[in-house]
C-alpha cells in the first residue's frame, strides 16, 4: 500500500515557536547534547507521517527536508513500519560480518541488481554515509595499490577522518582537527551559475577537466599514483549544484584512461531522489564504486557501497562492521526499494518537474532568487542580492529558512546562500503548491521589509 498523502494536513501552527514543550526539551538538550550540532531552527519533533511533522506542542509542519534527504518513502510509511515490526520479532542483530542471514543477503542481491551498469556487483554494508565513503576509499586504495585521491571543492562526503579529508565544503568542518589524510587533492567542480564571465557550460566544464588532466596530472599528482576520483553526481551540501550534461561521462573517461577508479557518492542524491534510482543514471555512467546511505532505508541507519565484483577483491578480515547490514535496516531498505520502484521514483520526477516550473515562476517575481536548479525532488534555490553581480545573499537565505519555519514549512540551507528542497518522495502537487505559497509569502515579506 502506498502512502501518497498524510492524513494530517500541514501546516497548522497553534503556538508561538518554539512552544512551551519544545522550549523545555531544547533547554535540556542545550545542557547535555554536543554543541557541535547545527540546529537550523527550534523544531522539537514528536512524530512524522508522510511529509508532515508534528512537534511536541501539536504544531504541524510540511517537511521539505525529509530529515536531510533520508525519509524517501515519507515518515513512518506503513509498509516500512510493518517490515520493521515483523523483523524485530525475529532477529534484531547477529552481525552480518560473521554470520549469514536472509535480509542482508537479499538486499545485497537487490542492490547488485539495480546498481548502475551491467557489470556484476558486490555489496559491503555500513551504518552511515561517512562509513560508506571510508569503505570506498579503503577499497580503492587496496584494489589499485595507489594512495592519492582527487575530490572536489564544495563536496561533502562526511566527517570521519578519511571522509572529512575528501570533504571540501566548509572550513569549520575541518578547523581544529589537525592534519587530514595525506594524498587528497581538491579541484574545481563545474558550477554553471557561477562560471567565469564569457564561459559557456561546455567551456567551463572543459576548463574544470583540463585542470585535472593538464595541470594536476602534469604538475603535482601523477595519474599513476591516483587510486580514485571521488565525486557527488550532484553536489549536495555544496549547494545542490548540477554539473553539465557531459561532465560525468568525460570525467570517468579521464579516470579510466589512467586506471583510476570512479567513485560516485550517491549518499544524498541517490535512492530515487532525482527522479531516477541513482542520480548518476542521468549521465548514463557506470561508476566503479557507488556510496549509499541516507534514503536507502527510509530512516533506519544503513549505508552500503556497491562495487564492480572484480574491484571488490579484498580478502576476509580486510574490512568489516559489527552493525553494518543490520537485519531491521535491511528489511526497511528492501521495502524502501520496492516502494521506490513501484511508484515513488516516478512521483519524484513528476512532482519535481512541477516544483521547478512553479519555482521558475517565483523567480520571475522575486529578485532575490538568482538560480533554481535540480533534478526530481533535489532542488536548490540560490539567493542573490543583485542578479547582475550575483552577490551572495547569505543572511537572506538563512532568513528565508527561518521565516518558512515560522509559517510551518521545514527547509534547510545548503552552500553559502542556497536553500534546498528535499521533501519525502511521497509529496503531491497540492503539497508542492503549499510549499510554493509559503516560500512566496516569506520572500515577499523579506523583499518589502
Ligand atoms: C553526499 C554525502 N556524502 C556523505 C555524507 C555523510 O553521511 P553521514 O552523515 O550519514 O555520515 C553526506 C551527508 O550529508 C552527504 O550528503
Amino acid at each position: 500500500m502506498l502512502q501518497r498523502r498524510s492524513v494530517l494536513n500541514a501546516p497548522v501552527i497553534r503556538t508561538k515557536l518554539p512552544g512551551p514543550n519544545a522550549s523545555k526539551l531544547i533547554a535540556s538538550d542545550e545542557k547535555f547534547t554536543s554543541p557541535s550540532y547545527t540546529r537550523a531552527y527550534p523544531l522539537a519533533v514528536k512524530r512524522g507521517e508522510g511529509a508532515v511533522i508534528e512537534d511536541v506542542d501539536g504544531n504541524l509542519f510540511l517537511d521539505f527536508t525529509a530529515g536531510i534527504a533520508v525519509c524517501a518513502t515519507g515518515h513512518c510509511h506503513p509498509d516500512v513500519v510493518n517490515a520493521i515490526q515483523h523483523q524485530s520479532e525475529r532477529l534484531l542483530h547477529m552481525s552480518g560480518t560473521d554470520f549469514y542471514y536472509g535480509p542482508q543477503c537479499e538486499l545485497a542481491r537487490k542492490l547488485a541488481e539495480i546498481a548502475p551498469g551491467d557489470s556484476a556487483k558486490r555489496v559491503f554494508f555500513t551504518n552511515s554515509g561517512a562509513e560508506s565513503v571510508e569503505a570506498a576509499l579503503k577499497l580503492a586504495r587496496y584494489h589499485t595499490g595507489r594512495q592519492q585521491v582527487i575530490a572536489f571543492f564544495g563536496a561533502f562526503h562526511g566527517r570521519t577522518m578519511g571522509a572529512l579529508s575528501l570533504t571540501g565544503s566548509k572550513a569549520i568542518q575541518r578547523q581544529g582537527f589537525g592534519a587530514m589524510l595525506p594524498g587528497v587533492t581538491h579541484t574545481e567542480y563545474p558550477n554553471c551559475y557561477r562560471m567565469p564571465a564569457g564561459s559557456t557550460p561546455e567551456s567551463h566544464m572543459k576548463d574544470c577537466l583540463d585542470r585535472i588532466e593538464l595541470l594536476l596530472f602534469r604538475k603535482t599528482v601523477p595519474p599513476e599514483d591516483v587510486a580514485a576520483i571521488v565525486v557527488e553526481p550532484i553536489q549536495g551540501e555544496g549547494g545542490y549544484i548540477v554539473p553539465p550534461p557531459e561532465f560525468h561521462q568525460r570525467l570517468s573517461e579521464i579516470a579510466h584512461k589512467h586506471g583510476i577508479l570512479y567513485i560516485v557518492d550517491e549518499v544524498q542524491a541517490g535512492m530515487g531522489r532525482t527522479g531516477k534510482m541513482f542520480a548518476i543514471d542521468h549521465w548514463g555512467v557506470e561508476p566503479d564504486i557507488v556510496c549509499l546511505a541516507k534514503g536507502l532505508a527510509s530512516g533506519m541507519p544503513l549505508g552500503a557501497i556497491v562495487a564492480r565484483s572484480e574491484i571488490m577483491d579484498w580478502p576476509p578480515g580486510a574490512h568489516a562492521s559489527t552493525f553494518g547490514g543490520n537485519p531491521i535496516s535491511c528489511v526497511a531498505a528492501l521495502e524502501t526499494i520496492r516502494l521506490l520502484e513501484e511508484e515513488l521514483i516516478e512521483n519524484s520526477a513528476k512532482v519535481g518537474e512541477y516544483l521547478m516550473t512553479r519555482l521558475g515562476a517565483l523567480q520571475q517575481r522575486h529578485p532575490l532568487i538568482g538560480d533554481v536548479r535540480g533534478k526530481g525532488l533535489m532542488i536548490g534555490i540560490e539567493l542573490v542580492r543583485d542578479r547582475n553581480t550575483k552577490e551572495r545573499a547569505v543572511e537572506e537565505a538563512e532568513e528565508l529558512v527561518q521565516n518558512c519555519f515560522l509559517k510551518g514549512l521545514l527547509l534547510l540551507g545548503c552552500g553559502e546562500n542556497s536553500v534546498r528542497l528535499s521533501p519525502p518522495l511521497v509529496i503531491d502537487e497540492q503539497q508542492a503548491e503549499t510549499a510554493i505559497a509559503i516560500i512566496d509569502a516569506a520572500l515577499g515579506e523579506m523583499e518589502s521589509a
